[in-house]
């Protein structure tokens, strides 16, 4: 009996591709979206705004204020927001300021697919489907160029490799939600898939993992 009103966990590192597989899970199945790393970006974009101190969890903290005003805001895709989202992410006073609102979401009667880095462990351990996106660094660096440059930003492929190394780093170190695959996730390897075969293999790993 396939399930219905899932919820869809789909994590992976940064670039990976697991944001538009989200959306085109939330499309498939029609179902309502949350990109959780915009959160994390906003609360990035207040704290730069109002010149908070990314090296204090409090300030970070105070930072998860009013969020909702940000959520639609163009710098929010920045390198530089990117960069400061990934910090402040590590602080374990910034992510239960985050919980409630995201655990919500995944607890809505008719369903949902959420993206970020600890869906599938932290935020809603009981998903239906969890798929963890992944795809070689080289492949991730490769695209976060060519979005920068569709949007009209420069960037060397080598500083963006950098970056992607760092945030590996970051996300996968840290104490608090670090990135991980569940145990109960299904792996897609986007290395060797363009965008519509990606997506095309989560939709049929996820039909799958529903019809158990
Ligand atoms: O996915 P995105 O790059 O927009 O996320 C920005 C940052 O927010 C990531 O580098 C990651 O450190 C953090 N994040 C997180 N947990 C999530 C989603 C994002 O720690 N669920």
């Amino acid at each position: 009996m396939p399930t219905s009103n899932p919820v869809i966990a789909v994590d992976g590192p940064a670039a990976s591709g697991k944001g538009t597989i989200a959306r085109a899970l939330a499309r498939h199945f029609g179902l309502p979206h949350l990109d959780t790393g915009t959160l994390y970006r906003a609360v990035a974009l207040n704290l730069l705004r109002w010149g908070g101190d990314p090296e204090s969890e409090f300030a970070a903290l105070r930072a998860c204020e009013g969020l909702a005003a940000l959520t639609d805001d163009e710098e929010l895709r920045s390198e530089a927001v990117g960069g400061v989202a990934s910090r402040i992410s590590a602080y374990p006073a910034v992510r239960a300021a985050l919980l409630d609102r995201q655990r919500e979401f995944a607890g809505q009667p008719g369903g949902a697919v959420l993206d970020g880095r600890d869906i599938g462990s932290v935020i809603a351990p009981e998903a239906n489907a969890k798929l963890f996106v992944t795809a070689i660094a080289e492949v991730r660096a490769q695209r976060r160029l060519t979005e920068l440059t569709a949007r009209g930003l420069s960037a060397h492929l080598e500083d963006v490799l950098i970056d992607i190394h760092a945030r590996d780093e970051r996300d996968s170190r840290r104490a608090a939600a670090p990135l991980v695959q569940a145990a109960d996730a299904l792996l897609l390897d986007t290395s060797e898939l363009d965008r519509e075969a990606a997506v095309a293999e989560a939709i049929r790993l996820v039909e799958q993992r529903l019809a158990r």
